[in-house]
């Protein structure tokens, strides 16, 4: 199973997840990463669940449109949404310093 690790200031909060599990699925359930994960709509649209991966992502699946639309540029930072995310290997990130982008223009 995938060892999700969350990295919060000092602190770093991991626990093995389902394979293909969405962090913000299991958020929006009150379980792990919650309370830590910042996010809002669930639905690619809001950037509240902008995360940077710091360890992984490079078995992450390529950036969707809505990521590609709500991220840009920042998607070369490393930055991706919690929310697009399906979970099949370790992965850390953290929310620390990512700022929220604007909504996606339609
Ligand atoms: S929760 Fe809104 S874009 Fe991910």
């Amino acid at each position: 199973m995938p060892q999700v690790t969350f990295r919060k200031g000092e602190e770093a909060f991991s626990e093995e997840v389902l394979d293909n599990t969405n962090l913000v699925v299991r958020a929006g359930i009150k379980k792990f990463p919650w309370p830590h994960l910042r996010y809002g709509c669930g639905m690619g649209k809001c950037g509240k669940c902008s995360c940077r991966v710091l360890d992984g992502a490079e078995n992450l699946a390529e950036p969707n449109w809505k990521e590609q639309k709500v991220l840009g540029e920042k998607l070369a930072e490393g930055l991706r949404l919690a929310c697009q995310l399906w979970i099949h290997h370790d992965i850390t990130v953290t929310q620390d310093g990512v700022p929220i982008p604007g909504p996606a223009k339609p």
